[in-house]
């Protein structure tokens, strides 16, 4: 059967750094505050100027860089995002032109937080058909474009960023041994809409909008969904939890992360954890997270990693890959 490898992993961070003691000159608010809820001590926020298209550019550069690719290479680009350049066309368009890509398959995947997993498990399909050869996943978002900078509950919480990975077919066995994407479990549910949405778009308001949150709402369906997600990937995979080398979670808040893998029995020292500096990248933080612990050499061939996410919709996922 064919597999979904990934052979090749990428991130970039835009240059402006935006500290908590930034933040509290703007709203009523305290790094003290920031860290303790959250764990977060700083975010990325994108000049004016660059978009979400130029970052997951950058991305995707180191990504086919490290998988020893050319953009000639790449038949299928799929960008989750929330955070678009334009309301079309979409950014995997753009970043096939930015990229010089040929002529291919290139599309956006809008599941917010969850995009990069929905976006891996989209392209499987496409892999496992032999329609794709070499492709691209990416997350890129600027969050902070989203913001209201005078709502503090949500502000703080934010970055922007990109991570990519380039995706190529693999033969496997059917087993959990084999290389690649093993199994994942994706969900949705629209009635919980009102927890977590943006205000605006373009045939509703005819605007951009500003992101709305009832964060202690979205905190408690996390932890049980994001569990349950979990335990659905690893079955499907046929795999244990306990056999995971690297937990690799959406970077929304360190107590999210705390109380998933408290939940679901992962050891601490195995969770991949970049909010303290990234803050939530939403569909960007899941890969920017997985380039980090490939670069400091913490992730290595071999390893069986899984990743989750859960953002609004609400829609949540997990995935199980072996690299
Ligand atoms: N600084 C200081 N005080 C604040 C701030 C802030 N930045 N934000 C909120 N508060 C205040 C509130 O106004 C409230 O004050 P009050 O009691 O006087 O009314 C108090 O803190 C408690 O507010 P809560 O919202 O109950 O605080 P909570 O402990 O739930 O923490 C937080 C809020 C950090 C947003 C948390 O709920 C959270 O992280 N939720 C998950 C949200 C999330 O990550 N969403 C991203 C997308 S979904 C996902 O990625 C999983």
């Amino acid at each position: 059967m064919l597999r979904s490898v990934v052979t090749g992993v990428g991130g970039y961070l835009p240059t402006e750094v935006v500290t908590n003691d930034d933040l509290a000159k703007v709203v009523d608010t305290s790094d003290e505050w920031i860290r303790e809820r959250t764990g977060i001590r700083r975010r990325y926020r994108a000049p004016e100027g660059v978009s979400t298209s130029d970052l997951a550019v950058e991305a995707a550069k180191q990504a086919l860089q490290r998988a020893g690719r050319s953009p000639s290479e790449i038949d299928l680009i799929v960008v989750a995002t929330t955070t678009a350049d334009l309301t079309f066309p979409a950014v995997a368009t753009m970043v096939q032109r930015k990229l010089g890509c040929p002529v291919g398959i290139a599309f956006d995947v809008q599941a917010v937080c969850s995009g990069f997993v929905y976006a891996l498990a989209v392209v499987d399909g496409f892999v496992a058909r032999g329609q794709a050869k070499c492709a691209l996943v990416i997350g890129a978002e600027t969050m902070t474009r989203l913001m209201d900078w005078t709502d503090r509950g949500t502000c703080v919480l934010f970055g922007d960023g990109a991570g990519a990975v380039v995706v190529e077919p693999g033969e496997g066995q059917g087993t959990p041994a084999d290389r690649g994407l093993l199994g994942f479990s994706l969900r949705a549910d629209g009635a919980k809409q009102d927890l977590l949405y943006v205000d605006g778009g373009p045939s509703s308001t005819g605007t951009v909008g500003k992101l709305r949150m009832q964060g202690n709402q979205v905190f408690r369906h996390a932890v049980v969904n994001i569990s349950e997600a979990i335990l659905l990937a690893a079955k499907a995979a046929g795999v244990e939890v306990a056999d995971i080398d690297w937990f690799i979670p959406h970077q929304a808040n360190q107590r999210i992360l705390e109380g998933v893998a408290r939940r679901v029995g992962i050891d601490e020292k195995r969770v991949i954890s970049t909010v303290a500096d990234h803050a939530n990248t939403s569909a960007a933080s899941i890969p920017l997270a997985w380039a980090e612990g490939v670069a400091d050499g913490r992730i290595k061939p071999g390893d069986l990693l899984l990743i989750e996410a859960m953002g609004g919709g609400l829609t949540w996922g997990a995935a199980v890959i072996r690299l």
